[in-house]
């Protein structure tokens, strides 16, 4: 654990790419997912739109709004004061125009305090990082799988599985470094895909699901610590906890000693002293019934 570690800059990212020092990131989504994130020395923190997903319960990242990522950041910054922030822009609010882009990225770092924002996407929203960048936001990219255009995609796919698949992605990442993103994050994709898309690349690739050639990782807090209530094993994550069972048998013990009336035990019972319960209930025989209820002190 790091006290008052100082924040991974871009400008550092970039160096550790060139050094070979890979980047660690994980998403967190309030304060104490965030502060425990900081405490185990991640690089970066990812308030992710699989909010929705993980946290919010819905069954994609769709739904998800501006206000939901803007609260949530908050929450993530005040658990994480010393940890570089990006936050993901929700769904299509980076689509129709450059004044409605800006209004969220001014939001989510203005209110929100991130220090960067994600956008899912290649060539199509080159333009939108290129505005953003000019406008001094560092922006992380996201390609090959897009959680956002699950529908167009046709499902959670592995991508750059065909030569056209690969010179695509390629081509977007190029597009987004040459618009100014300062990395890019690369889901699902093929491993020798990845790798090569690492290798063009001067910016660093963060991948999840894309190998180990790539210049970072990225994971899912929940993920990691299967801390999901159906939680189902995926191909792609390490889990390095089972905190979902740990829950679901502690409160199990807990609703157990409520009902068998082993909890509160005097351990956890504050009282009043004879005064107040004389006061209450007088003290006509030196002992009140009641008083011997309120014997533990
Ligand atoms: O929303 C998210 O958590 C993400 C990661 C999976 C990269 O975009």
């Amino acid at each position: 654990m790091t006290k008052n570690k100082q924040p991974l800059t871009i400008v550092k990212m970039k160096t550790m790419k060139q050094q070979g020092d890979k980047i660690a990131m994980v998403t967190a989504y309030d304060y104490p997912s965030a502060a425990l994130a900081e405490q185990a020395d991640v690089d970066m923190i990812l308030v992710g739109d699989s909010l929705g997903n993980v946290v919010l319960g819905y069954d994609s990242t769709l739904p998800v709004t501006l206000d939901d990522m803007v609260y949530h950041t908050r929450a993530v910054r005040r658990g994480a004061p010393n940890t570089f922030v990006v936050t993901d822009m929700p769904f299509m609010t980076y689509h129709s125009t450059v004044q409605e882009t800006m209004y969220g990225v001014r939001r989510l770092m203005q209110e929100g305090f991130a220090n960067a924002v994600k956008m899912e996407g290649g060539s199509e929203i080159a333009l939108m990082v290129d505005a953003c960048v000019k406008a001094g936001v560092p922006v992380l990219g996201h390609i090959g799988l897009t959680p956002q255009s699950v529908h167009q995609l046709g499902g959670y796919r592995i991508q750059g599985k065909t030569p056209e698949d690969a010179k695509r992605l390629l081509e977007d990442a190029l597009a987004l470094e040459r618009a100014g993103a300062f990395g890019i994050v690369l889901e699902l994709v093929t491993d020798q895909v990845a790798a090569y898309i690492s290798e063009r690349l001067s910016i660093p690739t963060i991948g999840i699901g894309a190998g180990a050639q790539c210049d970072g990782q990225v994971l899912v807090y929940h993920d990691i610590l299967r801390y999901d209530p159906s939680y189902r094993e995926k191909k792609m994550v390490k889990t390095y906890a089972d905190i979902g069972a740990t829950v679901r048998e502690s409160i199990q013990a807990y609703v157990q000693d409520v009902k068998q009336q082993a909890f509160p035990a005097p351990e956890h019972t504050f009282s009043a002293g004879d005064e107040v319960v004389e006061s209450l209930y007088g003290n006509a025989n030196g002992t009140s019934v009641s008083n011997k209820k309120v014997q533990h002190t």
